[in-house]
């Protein structure tokens, strides 16, 4: 047992990584231009990625799986972080080919993948959780923002998609944005736009 724990060297660890770490970009890269299935950008995955991992953030929940673009990039940065997401996808058919690809990336182990309606899962979630990501139907906005405020951890982070291409309607905008408890931004680097709420400590 002692001789097994000695021979994982820090050297085999950082190379486990290494190795993960080819294998999640390779997959991005090879299927960066095929996802049809409503999925954020690369580049929008890329800022999802950036806001976890500097935030060291552990205990994410994605809204809106699809066929698991943004997971894998949450589930990447869990990876760096030694933390999971739980994702939220209603679409059988979307959900399955989101397991399939996020094992092709390497990640499965960071991922808890639930199929069912998020309107009932965010109520019954107990969390807490330090990141979410609300990329489901925007008609819901405010109302998973709602039931998920209280069970955001202190400097955590609310993120949602698609707010500066009109699919967020402006009551969930004034909402968030007249929040005393976050402060609130827009990512504009994003074509559609990421909110970026940050529970105040
Ligand atoms: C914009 S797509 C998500 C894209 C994904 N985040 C990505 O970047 O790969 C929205 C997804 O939310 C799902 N969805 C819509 N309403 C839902 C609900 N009430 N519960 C769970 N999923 C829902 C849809 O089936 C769709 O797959």
């Amino acid at each position: 047992m002692l001789v097994s724990i000695l021979a994982i060297s820090p050297f085999s660890l950082a190379q486990i990584k290494s190795d993960l770490d080819k294998k999640v970009e390779q997959f991005l890269n090879t299927h960066k231009r095929e996802w049809r299935d409503m999925n954020v950008p690369y580049e929008d995955g890329k800022i999802l990625y950036d806001l976890i991992v500097k935030n060291g953030y552990t205990s994410a929940l994605e809204i809106g799986t699809s066929t698991g673009h943004s997971t894998i990039w949450l589930a990447w940065a869990m990876s760096k972080t030694g933390g999971k997401v739980i994702t939220l996808e209603l679409n059988e058919r979307r959900y399955k080919e989101a397991l399939k690809n996020i094992a092709e990336a390497g990640l499965s182990e960071f991922v808890d993948a639930r199929l069912g309606n998020a309107h009932d899962l965010v109520k019954q979630l107990p969390g807490p959780f330090d990141f979410v990501f609300s990329d489901a139907d925007k008609d819901w906005y405010t109302q998973y923002f709602i039931n998920l405020e209280s069970k955001l951890k202190a400097g955590g982070c609310f993120a949602t998609h698609n707010v500066a291409d009109g699919q967020a309607d402006a009551d969930f905008m004034n909402y968030v944005k007249n929040h005393t408890q976050f402060t609130t931004s827009i990512d504009r680097t994003s074509r559609a736009g990421i909110m970026i709420s940050y529970k105040k400590k």
